[in-house]
């Protein structure tokens, strides 16, 4: 079992919210180091990249207007299989579908139309959290 590190987003929604803390305490209980921590504001460019699979789909503006409608908290997190304990913490897209206990089960609801605004933002695969990483903290390459 080797270390991982993953890509964890603070959402717009998540931030105007309160739950910046809610989703550090998380991370806190189970363990996992924080690696880099920080309050960001997306670029277009940004967003393009991280959401590349879906830049191109119709629903994409509406997306890239919510993700950008304040700030964000992006971390990176490390330890042994983050990223499925953290997808499995994080809980399905659709807030409707999460169950009590996720993130987006416990925080998240469905608003009607739009984008799916869902909380966090937590990497799918390793080769997406590298890829991720690079894009929210360039320093640290
Ligand atoms: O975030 P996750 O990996 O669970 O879902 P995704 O399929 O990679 O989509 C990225 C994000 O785009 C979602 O978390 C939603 O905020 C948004 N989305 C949406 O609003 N409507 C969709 N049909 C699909 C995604
Ligand atoms: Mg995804």
């Amino acid at each position: 079992m080797t270390e991982e590190r993953t890509l964890i987003l603070v959402k717009p929604d998540g931030v105007a919210a309160g739950h910046i803390g809610d989703v550090i305490a998380r991370l806190e209980r189970r363990r996992f180091t924080i690696d880099a921590l920080k309050l960001v504001q997306a670029t277009p460019d940004q967003l393009a990249q991280h959401y590349h699979q879906l830049v191109n789909e119709a629903f994409y503006p509406g997306i890239a207007r919510y993700m950008q409608s304040g700030p964000m908290v992006a971390i990176v997190a490390s330890g042994v299989t983050i990223i499925d304990s953290v997808r499995l913490m994080t809980g399905p897209t659709d807030p409707a579908a999460a169950a009590p206990g996720t993130i987006r089960g416990d925080w998240g609801r469905a608003w009607g139309p739009g984008p799916i605004q869902n909380v966090v933002h937590s990497s799918d695969s390793v080769a997406s959290a590298e890829r991720e990483i690079a894009i929210w903290f360039p320093e640290l390459r």
